[in-house]
């Protein structure tokens, strides 16, 4: 597994780019985020903020942001992509959160993309860095739930290679899981293959 240095989380941070030329970056959520965070939920529309949260939520409970902005707190990581505005201030047009379960090599994960910014290959972005953090933990297996009418997001991970199952405890569910086999030095992004080799060589020296 690899291991996060969680007072030097800025060094694990990436650029996307976009179809049309457009950079993102995406970095690990800081407690300084938390207001832009909420600010970032309660500007979704319904409908996402619904498929987002699996249910009808307005503004996100203070336990959940609490969660949200301590990154790597029972092992949980929550991860933001920005762009930058103007005035110096990054404006945050999509998020993610992610677990890896050492004890059955999942790495669950579960994100969005602003309305606004929705369309233009962010998601499809995203989803493959989250494929590179996961292959860094040494996992083997991606999962994802997802309401069954959440159309867009069942074509996201259709087109990413993932399979369907039916959820095991809601009907109102479905599982997309996709199996990697991916080799430390075959990470396509360079920062978790960078992390993944030296976790691997950390792992042979003490051994
Ligand atoms: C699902 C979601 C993440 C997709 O993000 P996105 O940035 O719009 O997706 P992309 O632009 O990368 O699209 C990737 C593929 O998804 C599919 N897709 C995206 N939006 C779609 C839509 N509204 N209807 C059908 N297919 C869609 C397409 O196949 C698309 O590929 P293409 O552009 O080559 O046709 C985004 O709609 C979202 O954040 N929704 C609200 C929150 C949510 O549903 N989260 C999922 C819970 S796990």
């Amino acid at each position: 597994m690899t291991p996060l240095r969680l007072d030097d989380l800025r060094q694990h941070s990436d650029k996307l780019r976009l179809r049309g030329g457009t950079s993102i970056s995406v970095r690990f959520v800081e407690p300084g985020d938390a207001g832009r965070l909420a600010a970032y939920f309660r500007s979704l529309t319904t409908r996402s903020r619904y498929n987002r949260f699996l249910g009808a939520v307005s503004e996100l409970p203070q336990s959940v942001l609490d969660d949200f902005i301590h990154v790597g707190q029972a092992g949980r990581f929550s991860v933001i992509a920005t762009v930058p505005l103007d005035d110096g201030v990054e404006a945050i047009v999509g998020e993610a959160r992610y677990a890896f379960d050492p004890d059955t090599d999942s790495f669950e994960f579960g994100l969005s993309i602003h309305d606004s910014w929705q369309g233009q290959g962010l998601g499809s972005a995203l989803l493959s860095n989250l494929q590179c953090r996961a292959a860094s933990f040494g996992a083997s297996r991606l999962i994802g739930d997802t309401l069954r009418s959440n159309d867009a997001m069942i074509a996201l991970a259709r087109n990413a290679g993932f399979s369907f199952a039916r959820h095991p405890d809601d009907w109102k569910l479905v599982r997309f899981e996709k199996e990697i086999e991916i080799a430390p030095e075959e990470i396509p992004c360079a920062s978790w293959r960078l992390a993944a080799q030296s976790s691997t060589s950390s792992a042979a020296s003490v051994s």
